[in-house]
C-alpha cells in the first residue's frame, strides 16, 4: 500500500505517494527526477548511488525510501552552489578524475563524507573510506589525486 513520503533534497521539499519498500534511488530518479544518481548493482556492491541522508552516505539502492521519510537528502546535483561547483567537484575536473563519469556522482559524495570528517586524510585512509566505490574506468589514481587536491594536499599520490 503507498504511503506519503516527505524527503527534503537539495534543499526542496517534496511530498511523494509511493510503496515505502521502494529504493530510495528509484524515487529520487523516477518520481523526483534526480537522475544524476546512478544505478550500477542495485545490491549494495559498487557505491554508484550513493547520496547523503542527514549528511551520512547511504547506498540509495538497498534503501528503502521509508527510512529517508522527513530526512534531508543531498544528491550530486544540490552539492553545488549555482554556478560554484563543490571544491571535490572542482579538483575531480581539475585531475581529470571522470572518464565515463558512471561512477563519479558516488564518488563524489563518499569523498564529501570523508573529507568532513577527516579533512586531512592519508592516502591509505582515501582508499579504506573509497573502497565501496568502484571504477569500472579504473581511474583510481586520478580520483585518490583528485581527493588529495581537494584536501589541499597537492596532487601526488604518496606512499604512506
Ligand atoms: S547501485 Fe547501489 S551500490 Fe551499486
Ligand atoms: S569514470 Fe567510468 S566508471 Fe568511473
Amino acid at each position: 500500500m503507498d504511503v506519503k513520503i516527505i524527503l527534503t533534497v537539495n534543499g526542496k521539499k517534496s511530498s511523494v505517494m509511493t510503496d515505502p519498500k521502494r529504493p530510495l534511488l528509484d524515487v529520487l530518479r523516477e518520481d523526483l527526477h534526480l537522475t544524476g544518481t546512478k544505478y550500477g548493482c542495485g545490491e549494495a556492491r559498487c557505491g554508484a548511488c550513493t547520496v547523503l541522508v542527514d549528511g551520512r552516505g547511504v547506498l540509495s539502492c538497498v534503501t528503502p525510501v521509508a527510512d529517508a521519510d522527513k530526512k534531508t537528502i543531498v544528491t550530486i546535483e544540490g552539492l553545488a552552489k549555482g554556478d560554484c561547483l563543490h571544491p571535490v567537484q572542482e579538483a575531480f575536473l581539475a585531475e581529470g578524475a571522470i572518464q565515463c563519469g558512471y561512477c563519479t556522482p558516488g564518488m563524489i559524495l563518499t569523498a564529501v563524507v570523508l573529507l568532513e570528517r577527516n579533512p586531512q586524510p592519508k592516502d591509505h585512509e582515501i582508499a579504506e573510506e573509497m573502497n565501496g566505490n568502484l571504477c569500472r574506468c579504473c581511474n583510481y589514481l586520478k580520483i585518490l589525486a583528485a581527493i588529495r587536491r581537494a584536501a589541499g594536499q597537492g596532487s601526488e599520490v604518496s606512499k604512506s
